[in-house]
C-alpha cells in the first residue's frame, strides 16, 4: 500500500449520512454560508478541526469508569499529574477545560496591558487572548513559513534575529516568549529541537521564561525524529521530553495530540509560577485539581497522554495526512509544502486567484467544497486574520489565504481521504467558473472572533 494501513480496527460504528444537493443548499443558507453554522448532520466528512474530534481507545473508555469525582484531591488528578510528570517532566500540573482556558489563566495572570509576546505565530484564540489582555504579539517565524513551495523541514522555526529584535524593541515589556508546536497558523509545520534550544538560550540570557503552546507536541516530536539528523536514534518519547526540557511552562489543548474530546492543561516547573496562575484557575475553571473537568475526563486524559507518543499511531496518522496532501498535489491543487502534521493546507489564494482577498476566497472555497462533496474544511485567511484599523477602516490582510482540512485522529480511513481528494480535485477542475466573493452581513463585536460567528452572503 502507498500509505500504512490503520493500526486499529473498528469496534463501534458511527453511521454518517451523505446529504443530497438540495439538502446541501438548504444547509448553506441556514448556516449563513459559514462552515461554523452547518449542522454536523449535514456534513459527510467533517474536517473542520482535529480538536476534540478523535476516537478514544478502549483503554481510555475503560479509564473513564475509574473517574474519582471528589471536588479536591481526586485520585484522577493524581493519575493525570503522574502522566504529565512521566511523559512531559513537569512537576506542577493544572487541569483546565481546554486550550483557550489555559491561555486565559496564563495570559490573565502573567500578562499586563501594553506587554508584547514574541511568538513564532499564535493561533487565533491565542491571539484573541493576547488582545483580551490588552497586549500584542510579534510574529518571529522564519520567512520560509510564508513561502508555499519551499520544502524547509522546520517551517515553524523561530528566526532568532527577529526574536532578538523583538526583545530589544520591547525591553521591559516581554513577560515571556512563546512557541507554538506545531505551528498551526503557518500550516501545521514543526519546530526543530535545535531551534527550541536556541530560543531557550535567548530566553535564559534575557531572564525571560519560555512557554510552549504544545497542542501538537507529539506530532512535532515525530517530525523531529524523522527530519532532524541528530535525533534519529532517539524515541519520540525521548524527543518529547527533550522538547519540554527547553520550556518553563506549557499550555496545552488536550483535544489534539493527547487524544481526548475535552480537556486542557497548564504545566510548569516552579511553585512560584504555579501560585501565580492558580487563583485565576479557581475563578474561571474550578478547583486546582479538576479545572472544569470531571474526574473521568482526567483519567481519559492521563491515558491519552501516554498513548500519544506511540510511534505506530503517529506514523499512521502523519502518513494519512500526507497521503491526502499528495493526492491533492498530484491533482494540481496548490498545497503548503511540506504537508503539515495534523492538516492539509490549501493555498486558496492560488486556487482562486481571480477572487480578491478582501472577498474571502478561502471561504468561497469552503462553500464550493461543501457543495461538491459535503466535505467540511475551514477557511483560515482574511476572514479569520485580517486587521481592520478601528479609526480609518483600512484593512490589512494576512500573508497566506489558506483553506484547511484537519484530520481527526483515529476516526477516518484512508479511503475517506481518497474521497476528499476526488471532491476537491473536481472543484479545482471547475475553478474558473467560481466567480463570486463573500460579504459580511453580521459581524460579532469582539476583535479576532469574526470567522466563528460571521454571517456571509455571496455577492
Ligand atoms: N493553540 C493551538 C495551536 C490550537 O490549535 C488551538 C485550537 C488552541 C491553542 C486552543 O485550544 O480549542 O482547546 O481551546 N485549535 C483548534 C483548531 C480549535 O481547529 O485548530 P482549544
Amino acid at each position: 500500500t502507498r500509505v500504512p494501513p490503520e493500526p486499529f480496527r473498528i469496534k463501534m460504528v458511527e453511521p454518517v449520512h451523505v446529504p443530497d444537493q438540495q439538502e446541501r443548499e438548504r444547509a448553506l443558507e441556514a448556516g449563513h454560508f459559514n462552515m461554523f453554522g452547518l449542522k454536523s448532520a449535514d456534513v459527510y466528512i467533517d474536517l473542520l478541526t482535529d480538536s476534540g474530534t478523535g476516537a478514544m481507545s478502549k483503554q481510555q473508555w475503560a479509564a473513564i469508569m475509574m473517574g474519582d469525582e471528589a471536588y479536591a484531591g481526586a485520585d484522577s488528578f493524581y493519575s493525570l499529574k503522574k502522566a504529565v510528570k512521566d511523559v512531559l517532566g513537569f512537576d506542577y500540573t493544572i487541569p483546565v477545560h481546554q486550550g483557550r482556558a489555559a491561555e486565559n489563566v496564563v495570559f490573565g495572570s502573567l500578562v499586563k496591558e501594553g506587554d508584547v509576546i514574541p511568538f513564532n505565530m499564535p493561533f487565533d484564540t491565542t491571539r484573541g487572548h493576547i488582545f483580551n489582555a490588552k497586549a500584542s504579539s510579534v510574529d518571529c517565524v522564519i520567512d520560509e513559513a510564508f513561502d508555499r513551495e519551499t520544502p524547509h523541514p522546520f517551517k515553524g522555526n523561530v528566526d532568532i534575529a527577529k526574536l532578538e529584535k523583538a526583545l530589544a524593541d520591547n525591553r521591559g515589556r516581554v513577560p515571556f516568549i512563546m512557541v507554538t508546536i506545531t505551528n498551526n497558523s503557518g500550516g501545521g509545520q514543526p519546530v526543530s529541537l535545535k531551534n527550541l534550544r536556541d530560543v531557550s538560550a535567548v530566553a535564559k540570557k534575557h531572564g525571560i521564561p519560555l512557554l510552549l503552546d504544545a497542542a501538537r507536541m507529539a506530532e512535532n516530536a515525530w517530525f523531529i525524529k524523522n527530519r532532524e539528523p541528530d535525533c534519529r536514534d532517539m524515541t519520540v518519547a525521548e524527543i518529547l521530553k527533550a522538547t519540554m526540557d527547553t520550556a518553563d511552562a506549557i499550555t496545552v489543548s488536550c483535544k489534539k495530540d493527547p487524544l481526548v474530546n475535552i480537556g486542557g492543561l497548564v504545566a510548569c516547573r516552579t511553585e512560584e509560577m504555579y501560585y501565580k496562575v492558580v487563583p485565576r484557575v479557581i475563578l474561571f475553571e474550578g478547583f486546582a485539581t479538576y479545572g472544569g473537568l470531571a474526574g473521568r475526563d482526567l483519567e481519559a486524559l492521563a491515558v491519552g497522554l501516554r498513548e500519544m507518543v506511540n510511534e505506530q499511531h503517529l506514523t499512521h496518522r502523519i502518513a494519512q495526512v500526507r497521503y491526502l496532501g499528495e493526492l491533492l498535489t498530484e491533482g494540481g491543487v496548490p498545497c503548503i509544502q511540506p504537508i503539515g502534521g495534523h492538516a492539509v493546507f490549501i493555498d486558496a489564494g492560488a486556487f482562486l486567484p481571480h477572487i480578491p482577498q478582501g472577498s474571502y476566497p478561502a471561504d468561497v472555497l469552503s462553500i464550493e467544497i461543501y457543495r461538491e462533496g459535503a466535505v467540511r474544511g475551514i477557511g483560515l485567511g482574511a476572514l479569520a486574520f485580517e486587521n481592520v484599523d478601528e479609526k480609518t477602516g483600512a484593512r490589512t490582510f494576512p500573508k497566506l489565504e489558506l483553506y484547511r482540512l484537519a484530520i481527526n485522529r483515529r476516526t477516518y480511513t484512508n479511503s475517506h481521504m481518497e474521497y476528499v481528494a476526488e471532491t476537491i480535485i473536481n472543484v479545482y477542475n471547475r475553478r474558473d467558473s467560481i466567480r463570486y466573493g463573500l460579504e459580511i452581513t453580521y459581524e460579532p463585536p469582539v476583535k479576532g472572533l469574526k470567522h466563528f460567528l460571521a454571517h456571509l452572503r455571496p455577492k
